[in-house]
């Protein structure tokens, strides 16, 4: 039997009535509810199972204080108010897990480990996939999201990452929204404008 399309109720929430929230209502976000997004999100599929993905959940004052600066102007204020920002950042070297993510084909590193560029692509498209997939968890999960593109990757690889392999992609704020800080919704492009059936 295949699967039954999801309710409206359910298509709603993760897309036709979901926004992009640009301000918070004053709830936390405990740490079990980021493992239980981690471990929906994460079974999304990526090439060769390669899982490039990475993710910090700035959750602390701390944390979110060594964030800023690298923030831009328009993002700082909300970032630093929502309860939880996660950097969505892909591993370059994700080839150092394949044996255990994709034993069924042993020497699958060498698929990708012999190429810069080749690494890079695979590590970016996976990386770019799963922060997708993220959003669509969280928003599964009742959360709702804020991703952002405006900051220094430069300097949150540096705050963040140092030392590893691991680049930044983009950001995304986490919270239970406040439709007051929500823009007017924007068109979409007609299926005749970005599609074809060939
Ligand atoms: C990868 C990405 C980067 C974005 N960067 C920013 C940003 O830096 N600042 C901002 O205010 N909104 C940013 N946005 C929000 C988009 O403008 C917003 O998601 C889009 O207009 C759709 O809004 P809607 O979901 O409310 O319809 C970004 C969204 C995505 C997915």
């Amino acid at each position: 039997m295949p699967n039954s399309p999801l309710n409206q109720a359910a298509l709603n929430q993760l897309f036709l009535e979901a926004r992009t929230f640009n301000a918070w209502q004053d709830i936390a976000i405990p740490d079990e509810l980021l493992h239980r997004l981690y471990d929906t999100f994460r079974m999304g599929p990526t090439a060769a199972n390669s899982c490039p993905a990475r993710i910090v959940f700035v959750k602390s004052k701390a944390a979110k204080e060594k964030l800023a600066p690298a923030l831009s102007e328009g993002n700082r204020a909300k970032t630093m108010a929502a309860p939880v920002t996660a950097i969505i950042g892909y591993d370059l070297h994700f080839y150092d897990q394949l044996d255990k993510l994709f034993p069924n084909a042993p020497g699958a590193r060498s698929w990708f480990d012999y190429d810069a560029q080749v690494a890079f692509t695979n590590a970016f498209r996976g990386g770019t996939l799963q922060g997708a997939y993220l959003i669509i968890a969280a928003r599964a999960l009742g959360l709702d999201c804020g991703p952002m593109g405006g900051f220094d990757n430069a300097k949150v690889d540096e705050l963040f990452f140092a030392g590893t392999q691991v680049k930044s992609n983009f950001l995304c704020n986490l919270g239970y929204g406040d439709v007051k800080g929500n823009y007017p919704r924007n068109h979409r492009l007609a299926f005749d404008e970005a599609c074809s059936i060939a």
